[in-house]
Order: structure tokens, then sequence, then C-alpha cells
């Protein structure tokens, strides 16, 4: 729960910032909306998960302006960001809760975006969505895998080894389920006809500064933050630049993983 809690708060802090900072979300709401085209204007009933300021939610009422949408978040700040954004729509029924607990109503799409990365229980959470989806019914979800930020966990690595710290911290990134675990756990459920792509992005930042303030504002940073040590903090800067930096740049690696499947 303590984890649950940490990442509502991260999101609901950074409501107001997250859009300006979200892009690699709006590229895996773009790829999410690409895999599911031939299917999104044709369903009647769709469940979202996790919609935040409602960048999906949007271009899903863009896509099939018929359907009725349930769309719900963690946090009620973020829920009316979404909310503004879309504005008066009746086809819409906006909702605070958990989404790896709530299962109510009979859907023939539930969709997440940049979202299945926090799952706190992916493999009941998927039998619960299972549940939820009318025979025939599909999942549709984009999510961040383990290289995401790679840069990033070797260069603390390299700070701690360094300074011969004896626990050497791991970013969350390092704990997210690839693309061969999310079809394991899909095929667990229930789902059949799943299909799979894994995508690695670069992004550049003209400092890890830079890219780690932007970090912030998308509230997406670590649900149980921990203090860094000032030198430890200083020592993973320079490992970064030095071992990563080109041209004034520095790079930052993100591993889109995009899923469908059908129950
Ligand atoms: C990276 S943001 C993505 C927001 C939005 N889907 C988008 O495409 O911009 C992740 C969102 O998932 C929400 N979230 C995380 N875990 C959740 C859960 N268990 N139930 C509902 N929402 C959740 C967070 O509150 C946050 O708004």
């Amino acid at each position: 729960m303590e984890i649950k809690q940490g990442i509502r708060r991260n999101f609901a802090r950074r409501a107001a910032s997250y859009d300006r900072h979200a892009g690699t979300q709006r590229l895996m709401a773009q790829r999410l909306m690409a895999l599911t085209e031939d299917f999104v204007p044709r369903v009647a009933r769709i469940l979202e998960i996790g919609c935040g300021t409602g960048c999906l939610t949007w271009q899903l009422r863009q896509a099939n302006t018929a359907a009725q949408v349930v769309a719900l978040d963690l946090d009620v700040a973020l829920v009316a960001a979404a909310r503004r954004r879309l504005g008066p729509d009746s086809g819409v029924a906006w909702l605070v809760a958990d989404g790896e607990t709530w299962a109510r109503g009979c859907f023939d799409l539930i969709m997440a975006n940049a979202v299945f990365q926090w799952l706190t229980r992916p493999a009941a959470t998927l039998a619960v969505y299972f549940k939820s989806l009318a025979p025939g019914g599909v999942l549709a979800f984009s999510t961040l895998g383990p290289q995401t930020f790679k840069e990033l966990g070797a260069s603390l690595r390299q700070a701690a080894n360094g300074l011969n710290f004896k626990v050497i911290p791991e970013i969350p990134a390092q704990g997210f389920l690839d693309k061969q675990s999310w079809a394991g756990l899909l095929s667990q459920a229930g789902f059949h006809k799943t299909r799979l792509t894994q995508e690695l992005i670069t992004v550049t930042f003209p400092t890890v500064r830079d890219f780690l303030k932007s970090l912030q504002a998308t509230g997406a940073t670590n649900p149980q933050p921990r203090a860094f040590a000032p030198r430890l903090f200083k020592a993973l800067m320079a490992a970064y630049e030095s071992g990563f930096g080109y041209n004034g740049f520095i790079p930052v690696t993100y591993e889109i993983i995009c899923a469908i499947a059908r129950k």
C-alpha cells in the first residue's frame, strides 16, 4: 500500500507540469492508438486505466465519439485535469479508483498508456481485466521495459562502486517487466492472439540535471524515495556525463513495450 500511495502522490504533485514534460508518454499513446486503430472506432464500452491528465482519453474520444468510456486514475487532481482537457462529455464517466482492483461492469476494450510499469500485482490485475472483458474483448496497453533509463542505472552503479558503497542502489526502472514477462503473464491470465512490440528510443537533454528535473516534472520518480548522499549524486552526474555525454548532450533510453491481447 505504501508503494501505491507513493505512486499516487508523485503523479498528483506533478499534475500541473506533466503535460509539458510528457513527450515520451505522448509518443507511447500514438503507438498504442496505431496498434488498436482497427478496433477502437468499433467498440461500445471502453475502460481506461490511469488516465492521468487525459492524453489517451482525448485521443480515444477523437477516434470514437459514440462509445461509453470509464476513465479512472488513482488521484483526484489528475482526474480533474483530464476532465478539464476533454470538457463536458456525457459519454465519459470519471472515477478516482485503484485500477488494479476496480472491476465493475463489462467492457469491449480496456486500455492504459504508460501505466502498467507501476502495477504492484500485474498477474492478479491482468486476471481482473480478463474477467471484466466481454467475450472477444481486447486489452491494449503501452508500458516501459527494464532498459528504460539504462544510462542512469549504469552511472549510479559506477558512482556507488567508485565511492565503495556496500549497497548498490537500484532505480525503479530496473524492476520493470520485459516483453517476454508480459507475454507470459497475459497468457497465464487467459488472453490469446497476443501481439507485443518493443522499441528503444533515445531522448537527449543538455545535462543530467535537466533530465532529472524533467523526470520529476512528470511525477515518474521513485515511489519510495531515498535521500541520496550529496557525494553520490555528484559522482552519479559525473559518471553519466563522462560515460555517455556527446556533443553537449546526454542520452536517455526509453524501452517502449506495447501489447494487444484478446479474451
Ligand atoms: C505516466 S502517467 C500516464 C498518464 C496517462 N495515461 C498518459 O498517457 O499521459 C501514469 C498514470 O497512471 C496512474 N496510475 C498508476 N497506478 C495506477 C493504478 N493502480 N490505478 C489507477 N491509476 C494508476 C498515475 O496516477 C498516473 O496518472
